[in-house]
């Protein structure tokens, strides 16, 4: 079973990642390649669930009190409330994407953006 600061570590190179998709697709955005765009976010969109989803689950086997001393637990939940919106407006984002929803997709973009730098700048502050 993984320690804390491993699942750390792990879940701040996972963040670092999927930033750089993300980057990317907008840099495809701005050479008018939206359907790159498309196709990087939807990796973004699978790699981002299945890291949630598996930390999550990974935080119901370890035992958290003893893996995370109380500043980590505290951090890693401030974390989670940036990052589980986050996750939970990516479905909505690729289905107005698709749809070409444009100015819904161009809305949510706002409030992911806000939600996912406070996911990348609590993520890499966690303690580890
Ligand atoms: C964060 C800032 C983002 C901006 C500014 C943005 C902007 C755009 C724009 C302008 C388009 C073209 C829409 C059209 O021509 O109708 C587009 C398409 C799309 N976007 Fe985004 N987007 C962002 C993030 C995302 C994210 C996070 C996802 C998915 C996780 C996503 C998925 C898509 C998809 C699937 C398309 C359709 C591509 C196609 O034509 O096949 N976008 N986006």
């Amino acid at each position: 079973m993984p320690n804390g600061p491993q699942i750390i570590l792990t879940l701040k190179v996972l963040v670092v990642v999927v930033t750089i998709l993300l980057l990317a697709s907008l840099v495809a955005l701005a050479l008018k390649r939206p359907r790159l765009h498309g196709h990087i976010n939807t990796a973004f969109f699978v790699l981002t669930m299945a890291t949630v989803v598996g930390f999550e689950a990974l935080l119901q086997w370890v035992d958290v009190a003893s893996a995370f001393d109380p500043a980590a637990r505290a951090a890693l939940h401030t974390h989670l409330y940036f990052s589980v919106p986050s996750a939970l407006l990516l479905p909505a984002m690729i289905i107005s994407g698709k749809m070409r929803l444009k100015r819904l997709h161009l809305a949510l973009a706002v409030v992911f953006t806000v939600l996912w730098t406070g996911t990348v700048i609590t993520g890499l502050g966690l303690p580890n």
